[in-house]
């Protein structure tokens, strides 16, 4: 007897407060868990919500609980999991029926599952979330891709469980097949090198400049009360703020510095380079969380580069130009992850609105912060070139705060620390701010090597070649 409104597969960190979620909103979810015994422990422990909780011991049972068009959300991890678990659940569902991907998948698998389904009659919907548990529990941000009627089906449900900003909704359809999927993976390359940046920042002042986690902890507490206001620099301060109850010690000291990744910043960047862009503020974030990994390689090296190589000390530098280096450095990696947005968008026809995307990314997702807000009012205004380092909000923050950047990434490079995305954000500044670079002395090399030919600036004529052999 169908009795629930939506059903749910894979009762995991996400899946359980996402269920919850629902349940809260007043909708009856079916649960279903790969593990059954999951599904009882969780509806036991759900409270007063457990009357919405429909439990699903298999997948026939899950098809009975909903009425056609069913809608199913999976939450269970990339890859195998969801394809195994759609030829498991497909058999119990009927032409029309919809299948919510709503895990962090790679666009292009969601493509093809979309293609493959549909073939099937089927409806595959490829949903981005972003708020980690507790968004998932209280109102993640959530990008939507696929079919537009296949939406409509399930946008009461997904609208009310949302993060709210200024009463909208932080959900939306941004467009058919992968979009969904490939915002959400920008979304994480951009949260990539946010939070590089900030670790950065926070490398110069406690490495290179010797100072204690706790006034570090204010000074980002601080921050977050001006333009840097946001959920990641919140938690930095949080983070730095708290202490390992066992030894004492500041938490982030007993924390091996080896940051893990799952795959969405290096989806970003794979993406980015077949469409023939370069992000490279995100790109040297996950270059970082890779070079993090090879721990014994930088424990030889600290004994065999120093300190003749990398002198310990160098200039100090200001908080306030911290500050608004971070700033800066963070305007250019979102500018960087929405060109790419817009890449996408022109090369798979996808017409996504990147005032949209910004305005669903200000609460609710890991990235919020109150450049979000400037970010979408830049997109609904005037925009040269489409870029939105060129925006005239843009350009003015820009020109207050590069000065500040060029002085932490000098500050840096003199002192020995390294800082990968903060450089490579204003590498991208000065590259974009030159009318004429130097990649002509390249097409002469590549002239000289190997007859690839150029354009001259003087006819403008194509396939030229030099006198080298003269
Ligand atoms: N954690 C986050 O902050 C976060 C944020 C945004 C998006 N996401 C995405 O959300 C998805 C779920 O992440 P999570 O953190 O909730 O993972 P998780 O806590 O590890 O839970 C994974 C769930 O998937 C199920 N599962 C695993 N392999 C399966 C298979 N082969 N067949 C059927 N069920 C399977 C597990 O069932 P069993 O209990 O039977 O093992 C469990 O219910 C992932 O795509 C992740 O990237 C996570």
């Amino acid at each position: 007897m169908a009795e629930a409104r939506i059903g749910l597969v894979g009762l995991g960190v996400m899946g359980a407060n996402l269920a919850l979620n629902i349940a809260d909103k007043g909708f009856p979810v079916a649960v279903h868990n790969r593990r059954t015994s999951v599904i009882h422990d969780f509806i036991g422990k759900a409270g007063p919500l457990a009357e919405n909780l429909v439990p699903a011991e298999d997948y026939a049972a899950l098809a009975a609980a909903l009425t056609p068009p069913r809608a199913v959300i999976l939450m269970v991890p990339a890859g195998g999991p969801v394809d195994s678990v759609i030829e498991a659940l497909t058999p119990h569902l009927d032409t029309g029926d919809i299948i919510v991907d709503a895990g962090n998948a790679d666009f292009n698998e969601t493509r093809r599952r979309e293609a493959a389904l549909r073939d099937e009659g089927l409806r595959f919907v490829g949903m981005g979330v972003s708020g980690g548990a507790e968004g998932a529990r209280h109102g993640p941000s959530i990008m939507v891709g696929g079919a537009e009627a296949a939406y409509a089906e399930i946008a009461e449900v997904v609208e009310s469980i949302a993060a709210r900003y200024q009463d909208t909704p932080c959900a939306a359809h941004l467009g058919p097949d992968g979009a969904g999927h490939f915002v959400k993976t920008v979304h994480n390359g951009i949260e990539y090198a946010d939070m590089q940046m900030i670790a950065e920042i926070y490398g110069l002042l406690r490495h290179g400049d010797g100072r204690s986690t706790d006034s570090i902890a204010e000074l980002f507490h601080g921050w977050n009360q001006g333009p840097l206001q946001s959920y990641l620099v919140e938690i930095t301060a949080k983070v730095l703020a708290t202490a390992d109850p066992e030894t004492g010690q500041p938490m982030v000291d007993v924390i091996l510095d080896s940051a893990g990744q799952k795959g969405t910043g290096r989806w970003t960047v794979v993406e980015a380079l077949k469409l023939g862009q370069s992000p490279m503020a995100i790109e040297a974030a996950v270059a970082a969380r890779s070079w993090s990994a090879e721990k014994a390689l930088r424990e030889t090296g600290e004994g065999l580069l120093s300190p003749q190589d990398a002198p310990e000390t160098g200039p100090r530098v200001l908080d306030g130009d911290l500050e608004r280096g971070l700033l800066a450095a963070r305007i250019i990696g979102y500018a960087q992850g929405f060109w790419l947005l817009s890449a996408a968008s022109e090369e798979f026809d996808w017409s996504l609105d990147l005032a949209r995307v910004a305005e669903i990314w200000r609460a609710g997702c890991i990235i919020r912060s109150s450049l979000l807000d400037d970010i979408a009012q830049a997109f609904r205004g005037e925009l040269p070139g489409g870029a939105l380092i060129l925006a005239p909000a843009f350009v003015r923050m820009l020109r207050d705060s590069v000065s500040a950047l060029r002085r932490v990434v000098a500050a840096a490079a003199v002192s020995g620390q390294p800082v990968p995305a903060l450089s490579a954000a204003l590498a991208y500044y000065d590259t974009m701010r030159q009318a004429r670079g130097t990649a002509a002395l390249i097409q002469g090399q590549r002239d000289f090597f190997g007859s690839h030919g150029f354009v001259r600036v003087d006819t403008g004529e194509a396939d030229q070649h030099g006198p080298w052999g003269a």
